[in-house]
């Protein structure tokens, strides 16, 4: 969907939807599968915009991708390729990066780019570590944006400590460690999301994991399988609208719960939401389960260290969220939302702010006091799909009003069918 788009449904919302699959995992297993020997099977994979840009890009390293049915099958090259042109990632972050991981170590010169706001995006954050490693990289404005130009060659594993919980970073350096010559280690200050670690790990990685320390030695991977469990971080719009819309009930079926990944399921309960699992189960090393949400009077609550990383990508949607909570929620710790496809916090702050939220930004978060009924808004979305969906969602609270948001195409980057399904959920009250 292209252009602006004017919001005009009412809640509550009703009803179950299966989860697309999980942007996370989608990437990692067609990156993953171009780097083993053997073919891999991808069930469940996410078809959006984000994924398509890593698809093409191991497309361009050799690999051979194709669709089975439903199912899209990965035959990787004997060796990875030279790219014969530059490659886009579009918007696409974790493309960027984990790519960049995969390039330091591989012979040949490749460069990296992507939309307008990928290249407003940071990447010294992989730079510094790579080139630790022997990398030899750089990037426009001092390293700190891309382009991002890439000589590969031979690294050698080194220990990594990083300032930030970031999968996206740990994850480019255990992907240089899986080609590098010795043990590479990188240790965070708090859990990120382990999709990689388990995924490396069950095609045959030499890997393991001692608290927020992980370890690779070089290792050669085998394909195989893999379930994508729903995601989380797009179930979580309708889980919020939920929470905050009494008289609503919904279910995501086939969600993923990587506890790397449910600090939001924390946090609706300790605002008071109804939250049930059921059907708990594992599949290809990741588990699942059925999550209902129920609405009713929601409470404030404090989100901040270790909790943070577990919610990252939920953080706008729950700055909605805490509009209709009776105190004042407070969010610490959480500046990565600066450099996220946009700066999430000035755009969600300006968003409902200007939709009669009481919101007070920090450098690091925000303060939000509630409860507030919400008023109709133009939005400007920032090419960001969270900050869309957001205020998609905020407009359910705003009473009959419409919100305008200036441009939806973003939401295609991770979640094409978003607005189909709120159009059900919402129809079905
Ligand atoms: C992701 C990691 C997170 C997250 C992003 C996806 C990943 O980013 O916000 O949407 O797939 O590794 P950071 O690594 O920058 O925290």
């Amino acid at each position: 969907m292209k252009g602006p788009v004017t919001c005009r449904r009412r809640g509550p919302l009703r009803g179950d939807f299966e989860v697309p699959g999980d942007k996370s995992v989608s990437h990692r297993s067609l990156l993953f599968a171009a780097l083993a020997r053997g073919e891999t099977r991808v069930r469940g994979l996410l078809r959006a915009e984000d994924v398509h840009s890593t698809w093409k890009a191991v497309e361009r390293l050799g690999a051979r991708v194709r669709e089975e049915g439903s199912e899209v099958v990965v035959t990787p090259p004997p060796v990875l390729a030279e790219p014969d042109d530059v490659i886009d990632c579009g918007n696409s972050g974790t493309s960027l990066r984990l790519l960049a991981g995969v390039l330091a170590g591989v012979p040949g010169l490749s460069v990296l780019t992507g939309d307008a706001s990928l290249r407003r995006r940071p990447v010294r954050r992989v730079v510094e570590p790579l080139r630790a490693m022997g990398g030899v990289l750089e990037a426009r404005d001092g390293d700190r944006l891309p382009p991002l130009v890439i000589r590969g060659r031979k690294l050698r594993g080194t220990r990594h400590v990083l300032a930030v919980a970031s999968a996206q970073v740990k994850s480019a350096i255990l992907l240089a460690g899986l080609a590098a010559d010795g043990e590479t280690v990188v240790e965070e200050p708090a859990q990120s999301r382990d999709h990689t670690e388990r995924m490396l790990r069950r095609m045959g990685a030499d890997l393991s994991v001692d608290g927020l320390r992980v370890s690779i030695r070089p290792s050669t991977l085998t394909g195989g399988e893999v379930d994508v469990p729903g995601d989380i971080s797009s179930a979580a719009f309708f889980l919020c609208g939920a929470a905050a819309l009494p008289g609503s009930r919904v279910t995501a079926r086939g969600l993923g719960t990587n506890p790397t990944r449910t600090g939001l399921l924390d946090v609706l309960r300790a605002m008071g939401a109804g939250v049930e699992v059921a059907n708990e189960r594992e599949s290809a090393g990741e588990p699942r389960a059925d999550v209902t949400v129920r609405g009713g009077p929601l409470v404030a609550t404090t989100i901040e260290g270790a909790l943070v990383p577990r919610l990252i990508d939920e953080l706008p949607v729950l700055m909605v969220l805490a509009t209709q909570a009776r105190g004042r929620t407070l969010i610490r710790d959480a500046r990565e939302l600066r450099v996220k496809e946009s700066d999430r916090l000035a755009g969600m702050g300006e968003a409902l702010a200007a939709a009669g939220a009481r919101i007070e930004l920090f450098d690091d978060g925000c303060a939000i006091e509630g409860p507030t009924p919400l008023r109709g808004v133009s939005v400007r979305t920032r090419m960001d799909h969270r900050v869309a969906m957001s205020m998609a969602i905020a407009q359910l609270l705003a009473g009959g009003d419409e919100v305008v948001l200036d441009d939806v195409a973003c939401v295609d980057t991770s979640f094409p069918s978003f607005f189909s399904i709120l159009d059900r959920l919402s129809e079905g009250a």
